[in-house]
């Protein structure tokens, strides 16, 4: 398909013998932005996971640009796709400043110079340049997850994954980091959105599924 960034096909994930949810199959344009709902436990981010292999063991195919992702070497799948979690997963031990620049001089090779100053540009896009010398927990919930966001999209993805972006933020948290995400839609981010907000994933998504054992369905309502 034209533009097509990512496919699913047949993809089967079971724990243990218990299966987890059979025939995932989906196709994402470069830009589009989709939601996946269902409920609790329904393995909504165990799907996350196998798009970008932090889950290998599942049945089916899964490509990027197609080429399959089992044949991507991890640490490029990994940039290419990147994943904000509900917890932000920053490095407790580290700055924010450090958070943001580790993956840029480790792993993309920048220089400690050039990974400054695009952080410091974009903690002024998150507005968050006097926190550049703080730990994660000094920090609010909400400015921790802008920083998860801002690390992942420094690393340039081709596709960010958000799982439950906003799950462990209350009401006004929610808000900055929704209007982060917001502005990503704008650009042309390639998103895959899983959250229970409802209202805003209904406003940004070009198409929403519920996830359920015998797969993903398109969710008109
Ligand atoms: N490491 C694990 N150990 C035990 N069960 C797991 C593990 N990973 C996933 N599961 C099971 O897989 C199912 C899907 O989990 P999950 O993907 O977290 O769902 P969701 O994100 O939709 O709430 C759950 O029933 C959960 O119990
Ligand atoms: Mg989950």
């Amino acid at each position: 398909m034209k533009n097509e960034i990512l496919r699913l096909q047949n993809v089967s994930k079971y724990y243990k013998d218990e299966l987890i949810f059979k025939n995932v199959n989906l196709s994402i344009k470069k830009g589009e932005v989709i939601s996946i709902i269902g409920k609790s436990g329904c393995g909504k981010s165990t799907l996350l996971k196998c798009i970008n292999r932090l889950e290998d063991d599942y049945e089916g195919i899964i490509t990027l640009n197609g080429i399959n992702t089992d044949a991507i070497d991890l640490t490029e799948l990994r940039q290419k796709i990147g994943m904000v979690f509900q917890d932000y997963n920053l490095f407790e031990h580290l700055t924010v400043m450090d958070n943001l620049i580790i993956g840029l001089t480790k792993i993309k090779g920048y220089s400690n110079i050039k990974a400054k100053e695009m952080a410091n540009n974009i903690l002024k896009r998150i507005d968050l340049v006097d926190k550049k010398d703080k730990y994660p927990d000094e920090l609010s919930g909400g400015q921790k997850q802008r920083v998860s966001i801002a690390r992942t999209l420094l690393m340039k993805p081709e596709i960010i994954l958000l799982d439950e972006p906003t799950s462990a933020l209350d009401k006004e948290m929610k808000e900055s980091v929704l209007l982060l995400i917001n502005e990503l839609v704008k650009e042309d981010m390639t998103l895959i959105i899983v959250s229970h907000e409802e209202d805003f994933v209904k406003k940004v998504s070009d198409k929403i599924y519920k996830l359920s054992k015998n797969g993903l369905i398109e969710s008109k309502e």
